[in-house]
């Protein structure tokens, strides 16, 4: 059993043991309540497809217990709290979906996972942290540092409530323990970042000089409400650049970077699924080997990211995993490119949120995601 409390974190669901008369037994006790307590949690926007995948990992994760379930409550024909029904999930989810109601998140639950719209998160997130609520959100609302940045790509986030970490997890760990709030971060910035943000601390990048970050996704990212551009019809046997020079996530890759990155996302036909092609340019004469080293090093006793090198990764290797695998090739000439996979869905959403609960925790941060 995982120890669920760690110093720092918010308390959990669970009753402590009753005081005895021997002082280490009350010491036992008292642990063994703490280390077999379960943690609360609840989830909003979960009939959305990062919220259909929270419920499937949090339903078979041995410390939590999921409390709540919640959805816009305008569709699918709710008559009532529970008629919601959701088939990929029977037999291993039997909870209610009840429509969002932010009081019974505060009340019911330490954790608190938001797979909302960024207008939506904005709105509740706020009040759940100033009621001690633990929040990880999905949505981009809480991601921009920068008020300016923020104020053009999310204009519903009126403030950024205190103890806000940024959630890549295998570069965050000491902040998302500590946070109050996460903000998990996009599925383009995670593939993207996880690949490139080593070289930039290691000086690696030759200055001044372009990175292009062109990038393909499936079309789950764009979440479950069908558009002209996702439409089966449209997308099936195309492929189309979208949101040039225009793209939030363009916003969050350079916040990671601290420099201009020329971004290009793809709509591709797949239904899940992220590939990221990097280019920069290193010192020439810059090997393989030495820039594999900093990557090694960035992510030594990382379980999720698998560097395979040369051989360049595929998106069938990561899809339904919490992994991103890396890959890199560099020339003579101080060209380097760098191609980072993920499943959108997990360590570019939903994965990674339950990563960094397991991190809040103080738990093995590969619980119920291996
Ligand atoms: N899809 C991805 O690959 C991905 C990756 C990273 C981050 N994200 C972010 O994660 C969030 C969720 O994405 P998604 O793809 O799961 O979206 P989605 O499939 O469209 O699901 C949205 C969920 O939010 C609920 N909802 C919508 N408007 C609401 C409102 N005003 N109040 C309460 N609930 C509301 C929906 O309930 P109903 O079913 O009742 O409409 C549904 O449960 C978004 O912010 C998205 O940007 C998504």
């Amino acid at each position: 059993m995982h120890t669920v409390v760690q110093p720092g974190a918010a308390p959990i669901g669970g009753t402590m043991a009753t005081p005895a008369a021997d002082p280490t037994a009350v010491t036992t006790a008292v642990t063994t309540a703490i280390t077999t307590a379960r943690a609360r949690v609840a989830v909003a926007g979960a009939t959305g497809f990062t919220g259909q995948e929270l419920l499937r990992l949090l339903s078979r994760h041995p410390a939590v217990t999921l409390t709540a379930a919640m959805s816009s409550g305008r569709t699918g024909g709710q008559t009532g709290a529970s008629s919601r029904q959701l088939p990929a999930l029977a037999r291993l989810w039997h909870g209610a979906i009840v429509p969002l109601a932010p009081e019974t998140l505060a009340s019911d639950a330490d954790v608190v996972f938001l797979a909302l719209p960024d207008a939506a998160a904005a709105a509740i997130a706020p009040a759940l942290v100033d009621a001690g609520v633990r929040v990880i959100d999905l949505s981009g609302a809480f991601r921009l540092r920068d008020e300016g940045a923020r104020r053009s790509w999310y204009p519903d986030t009126q403030r950024l409530p205190a103890g806000v970490a940024y959630g890549l997890t295998e570069r965050e760990r000491g902040a998302v323990a500590r946070a109050q709030l996460v903000a998990n971060p996009g599925c383009y910035p995670t593939a993207t970042l996880l690949a490139l943000s080593p070289l930039v601390d290691a000086g690696l990048l030759l200055p001044n000089t372009d990175v292009i970050v062109d990038a393909k996704s499936g079309v789950s990212g764009a979440g479950k409400t069908p558009s002209e551009r996702t439409h089966f019809s449209e997308i099936h046997g195309s492929m189309a650049a979208y949101g040039v020079f225009n793209h939030r996530h363009g916003a969050e890759i350079e916040q990671g970077v601290s420099r201009t990155v020329t971004f290009t996302p793809h709509l591709v036909p797949l239904d899940r699924g992220l590939l990221s092609t990097i280019y920069v340019r290193v010192a020439p004469g810059t090997t393989e080997e030495a820039l594999g080293e900093v990557l090694e090093q960035a992510y030594m006793g990382a379980t999720f990211v698998r560097l395979v090198g040369s051989s360049l990764p595929e998106i069938k290797h990561v899809a339904h995993t919490n992994f991103c695998d890396i890959g890199w090739r560099v020339d003579p000439s101080g060209r380097a490119i760098l191609v980072s996979v993920i499943d959108n869905l997990l360590k570019g959403a939903s994965g990674q949120a339950v990563q960094n609960m397991n991190v809040m925790l103080g738990l093995d941060e590969r619980t119920a995601l291996l």
